[in-house]
């Protein structure tokens, strides 16, 4: 969602400002620009699409020596995702780029229009820059002009702005949309939305907080909140590029499925000593006085809650209850300080769910986070984090974070219940048997994936999926119905299997596909009596389980595991697989499926 990247030094400008752009391709994004000011004279590009139409628009530019250049991708929020509306956006001598929203855009447009100020683009961003030129008419200094614009803004925001008027300055804000300024002894600088574009580059970074601003220039970096002047915090930045390959996979998403193995060993790491579960995060934290777990996501993330919120109340006899946070912001939620508010989210960026713990945390909850960005502002908001350790998670379509967040919940099911006194010694040694073993479980069987890739050409036309399943299998139909709506844009949904008969059963018929997880350790009775009922009216059923069903159309056997979890991550497997075969025969883009992004930090 929105991409950032800045520079100041003497290195090729464009270079660095693509290959930036293209290490945050994976937050999603539908144009791309560049601004370069460099000797008195700013060049800018834009285009509308992929990162490929900005590289060969730029393909002559060159600027050698030093200089200062900013470069930005744009996922439309005001505005259509046309060239125009692309960043940066100028007024008579300054650019800007922005992620985020302003607020009180309008108010702000109306006033400058009345002062006779013309605006090219329909987006929120483009009062920034005309604000600041306002400014500098007035007199004002370029420090103080950008401070009295940034105190204008009302909303969320990382900019970044260059003008004539400094040519050698990066003025640069941040609140609640995340910003990262980098250096290293060559004194370079660099700014970019994540890591991700500094690794290799910058030795140390600032994770610029909420509300601080202030400009930079090849020998001093300004940093400013509520006028006052702060101490730059800087960290070490982790050189590894490790993630930047497919690693001989035709897709992201694909490497990902076939990563799961390999990370939820990483997850698991540590976290499981002398049979017991061990989180070193928790060792302070005391769940004695927590009666009640809420938790709070979106998206593949809340599935991963919802998944849990069984396992928290089955085995560490907990009450839980889980919220769509772009619900809960706005329900006025009755909160209780005896709730413990348990956060998820892959990015630790996602808007809604940001602002979801913030709440949380004015109420006086206990907040604690299952995130797999370090440093993410989740994670530097939540009282306590327990990272997942998935990677680098660049297809769009969340797999191995989904994977390793279950993982994390189900192990802290575990950890609740220790330290509740509700975990027996048997029901514990069953649990660590089966959580040991889910490396194993996760890794893909290359036969299966090839009969996926054969079975999915039937499934390419139809009104309509339906995934369904019982208990924990419910939430993994959701996540399965959601993996084939992202990336093949067919209609799927995922449904209790209980529930069918009270109102979608109507939709069936021979092109309506079912696909039935039907594991033999939890309710498999139940569920066969689901989707017999649905045979009955000629849905196409493609059936995953470890039993032979003699009503299905297709059928997936899977192993006789013995544990549900290990059962939900088989068929896990099964139906992303499942998602991205279809998608391939579709021919869609996988990694970067139409109007989706990564990291959703509008609301
Ligand atoms: C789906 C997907 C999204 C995210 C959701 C929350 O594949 O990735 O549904 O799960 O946008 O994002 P995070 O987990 O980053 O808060």
């Amino acid at each position: 969602m929105c991409g950032i990247v800045g520079y100041i030094g003497k290195r090729e400008k464009r270079e660095f400002l693509l290959d930036g752009l293209k290490e945050l391709e994976y937050r999603g994004y539908d144009s791309a620009g560049i601004a370069v000011l460099h000797q008195s004279e700013i060049n800018y590009f834009k285009a509308s699409g992929k990162l490929d139409n900005l590289t060969e628009k730029t393909k002559d530019f060159r600027s050698l020596g030093f200089g200062i250049g900013i470069a930005h991708t744009r996922w439309a929020t005001h505005g259509k995702p046309t060239e125009i509306n692309a960043h940066p956006h100028w007024g008579e001598f300054s650019f800007v780029i922005h992620n985020g929203i302003i607020e009180n855009y309008m108010e702000i447009k109306k006033e400058l229009q009345g002062e006779g100020v013309s605006f090219l683009s329909q987006t929120d961003s483009e009062v920034i820059v005309h604000l600041f030129e306002k400014y500098i008419k007035q007199n004002f200094t370029a420090q103080v002009a950008f401070e009295k614009t940034i105190n204008s803004l009302k909303g969320a925001y990382a900019i970044l702005l260059i003008s004539k008027i400094a040519p050698e300055s990066i003025f640069f804000a941040k609140n609640a949309v995340p910003l990262i300024v980098g250096r290293n002894a060559k004194d370079e600088l660099f700014f970019g939305s994540s890591d991700a574009p500094l690794i290799g580059f910058a030795d140390e970074v600032i994770y610029l907080e909420d509300g601080s601003y202030g400009w930079a220039n090849e020998k001093e970096i300004n940093l400013y909140k509520n006028s006052q002047k702060m101490q730059p915090n800087f960290k070490l930045l982790n050189s590894s590029k490790i993630y930047a390959q497919k690693d001989g996979f035709r897709f992201f998403m694909e490497k990902e499925i076939y990563e799961q193995s390999i990370v939820t060993s990483e997850t698991l790491m540590g976290r499981i000593k002398d049979d017991k579960v061990f989180f070193e995060e928790l060792s302070e934290y005391d769940f004695n006085d927590i009666e009640e777990i809420k938790i709070c996501a979106c998206g593949t993330s809340y599935h991963a809650a919802l998944a849990s919120s069984y396992l928290f109340e089955r085995i560490a006899k907990i009450r839980c209850s889980v919220e769509i946070a772009s619900e809960f912001r706005y329900k006025e939620p009755l909160l209780d300080k005896k709730t413990l508010f348990l956060i998820i989210s892959q990015s630790g960026e996602t808007a809604d769910t940001l602002q979801a713990l913030k709440m949380a945390k004015k109420a006086g909850l206990k907040t604690l986070a299952v995130c797999n960005v370090d440093n993410s502002s989740i994670v530097r908001i939540s009282d306590v984090t327990i990272l997942t350790r998935a990677g680098i998670e660049k297809g769009v379509a969340s797999t191995k974070a989904f994977a390793t967040q279950v993982l994390v919940l189900w192990l802290l099911s575990l950890h609740v219940a220790r330290s509740k006194g509700k975990l027996s010694e048997d029901l514990c040694k069953t649990e660590i048997k089966a959580l040991r073993g889910v490396p194993t479980v996760l890794k893909v069987n290359e036969e299966l994936h090839e009969k996926l890739h054969r079975l999915s050409k039937r499934y390419l036309h139809g009104h309509g999926f339906f995934f369904i399943g019982r208990d924990i299998f419910f939430p993994l139909a959701l996540e399965g119905a959601l993996k084939l709506k992202e990336i093949s844009y067919l209609h799927a949904e995922g449904y209790p299997a209980g529930e069918m008969k009270h109102g979608p059963i109507a939709l069936a018929d021979s092109t309506l596909f079912t696909v039935a997880l039907m594991p033999q350790t939890l309710l498999y009775d139940k569920i066969k009596s689901n989707v017999e009922e649905l045979s009955a009216r000629d849905a196409t059923i493609l059936a995953i389980s470890p039993k032979e069903f003699a009503l299905a159309d297709d059928f997936i056997k899977t192993q006789p595991y013995e544990h549900p979890m290990s059962e939900f991550f088989e068929m896990m497997v099964i139906t992303q697989l499942l998602a991205l075969e279809i998608s391939v025969r579709l021919g869609n883009d996988v990694d970067m499926p139409r109007n989706l992004a990564k990291s959703v930090t509008v609301e």
